[in-house]
């Protein structure tokens, strides 16, 4: 077979033997924002392309190199989301969320893209559980937000990780410390990449994060912006670390973190699992005092983070971490003729209705193929509808695990019989952990 369209590279299909697996670390990523007071808000797959320019920053990587950017008829110029937070911004403010209770709390679950040189963990799609707070600019904000993530790693079941926390000042201490690093590349000129050399004057702080190996390189024994703090930030930090430190979570100060986007300000953080190679960090975040003002709104200091979900289902594979069982079916009906058709269709009514997973034959099969497929699909119990059992107004109802069967009348009070009996197997263990 030669198939006329492949999947673009970089991208992955979810197929549904995998699907338990995503609502795994859906559910529990967002009933954990949930807790924490979080509310989901979702926005458009594409905006505007000067709001990313505008808030990731026109000489980050992302947006020199991987922004998928259509221009629509009428010129109008609009880019696929690298990521949640420009989007979640707008989306505040152009509904004036910012005018109810503060801080604003909001979680999303979202498909990005970025075109990466695509490898394991590096995708061209992808997906993110992002968080994003509103309003408030003291460090017990950022400390609540770490402790959520950490939360969240951890009830996944995820263990083999680090938490890195830097702070990267405001615009006024990264003054200072940007002319430092013009000081430090302008030794280098003649080995940088070109865009490097292109940041130099604008925004020197992107060429510790280039890709390059010859820049990263050079970039290792760069000023490191703990040097530069200003009082406030610094004394930001210190609360930060210590607040960490009463709530026993651990982490490292790496001053070598400055993430890649430039809406970013004082604390930022990763959380990078040890678990599946290079492409480790499974999040990433921090605050963006003033992104919101930069974007039309008034000053307001926020916060987030996101995670990335192919690596966090990565890490939880590697780990060996535990997924919700597939849901399987709890009942099949097997039968044969026009009459059990009909008795079928009502029962798996009956049946759907009251929330049961119940399937029955639509294929054509034999009775003993019906039987096979029930088996195949790991049905908690089959009902066999033959002509016999249907004149008494009866069925065989067999529990496919103990490989017992007992006779369930049919007609008025049919379910609950059922449930009775489903109820009374359920206490010996046989019918595994996901039946309800
Ligand atoms: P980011 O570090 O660019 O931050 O992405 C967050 C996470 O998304 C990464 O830590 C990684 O797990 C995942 N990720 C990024 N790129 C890829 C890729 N190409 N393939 C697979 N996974 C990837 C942000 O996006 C910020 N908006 C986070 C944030 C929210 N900061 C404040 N609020």
């Amino acid at each position: 077979m030669e198939l006329i369209a492949k999947r673009p590279n970089g991208t992955k299909d979810m197929i549904p033997a995998e699907a338990h697996k995503w609502h795994t670390v859906e559910h529990i990523a967002s009933e954990t924002a949930e807790c924490f007071g979080f509310k989901e808000i979702r926005f458009p797959m594409f905006e505007e392309t000067g709001l990313f320019k505008r808030s990731v920053g026109d000489t980050t990587d992302v947006v020199q190199k991987e922004m998928y950017t259509v221009t629509a008829k009428g010129d109008d110029s609009f880019t696929l989301r690298p990521e949640g937070t420009a989007g979640t911004v707008r989306a505040v403010l152009q509904n004036g969320l910012l005018n109810d209770a503060l801080p604003l709390k909001a979680y999303y679950i979202i498909s990005c893209f970025r075109h990466e040189k695509a490898q394991k963990g590096r995708l061209r799609e992808f997906h993110q559980f992002g968080i994003e707070m509103f309003g408030s600019k003291s460090y017990l904000a950022d400390a609540d937000v770490i402790a959520l993530a950490q939360t969240v790693l951890e009830r996944l079941g995820i263990k083999n990780t680090e938490l890195n926390i830097n702070s990267i000042g405001c615009p006024q201490c990264r003054q200072k410390y940007q002319d430092a690093l013009r000081e430090y590349f302008s030794a280098y000129k003649d080995k940088l990449c070109d865009t490097c050399l292109s940041r130099m004057e604008k925004n020197p702080m992107r060429i510790l994060d280039c890709k390059s190996e010859i820049c990263s390189d050079i970039a290792k024994d760069a000023p490191i912006i703990l040097d530069y703090l200003c009082e406030e930030c610094n004394e930001h930090f210190e609360n930060l670390k210590e607040n960490l430190t009463e709530r026993g979570i651990k982490f490292t100060v790496n001053p070598k973190i400055v993430r890649g986007l430039d809406y970013y300000t004082k604390t930022v953080f990763e959380f990078v699992s040890n678990s599946i190679g290079a492409q480790g960090t499974i999040c990433g975040g921090g605050r963006y005092d003033g992104l919101v003002e930069q974007l039309g709104g008034q000053p307001t200091p926020a916060l987030g983070f996101a995670m990335g979900i192919e690596r966090l289902l990565l890490t939880m594979e590697a780990e060996n971490c535990e997924f919700f069982a597939p849901k399987t079916c709890d009942v099949y009906i097997a039968a044969m003729g026009k009459a059990a058709e009909k008795k079928t269709v009502q029962l798996v009514n009956l049946l759907r209705d009251e929330g049961y997973h119940a399937e029955y034959d639509v294929m054509g099969r034999g009775l003993k193929a019906q039987m096979k497929y029930a088996d195949k699909i790991g049905s908690k119990f089959t009902i066999v509808l033959g002509d016999n059992e249907l004149e008494k107004g009866t069925a065989k109802l067999k529990n496919m695990a103990k490989g017992e069967e007992t006779e369930i009348t049919l007609g008025d009070g049919f379910i609950d019989r059922f449930s009775d009996m489903l109820i009374g197997d359920m206490f010996d263990g046989s019918l595994g952990d996901n039946l309800f």
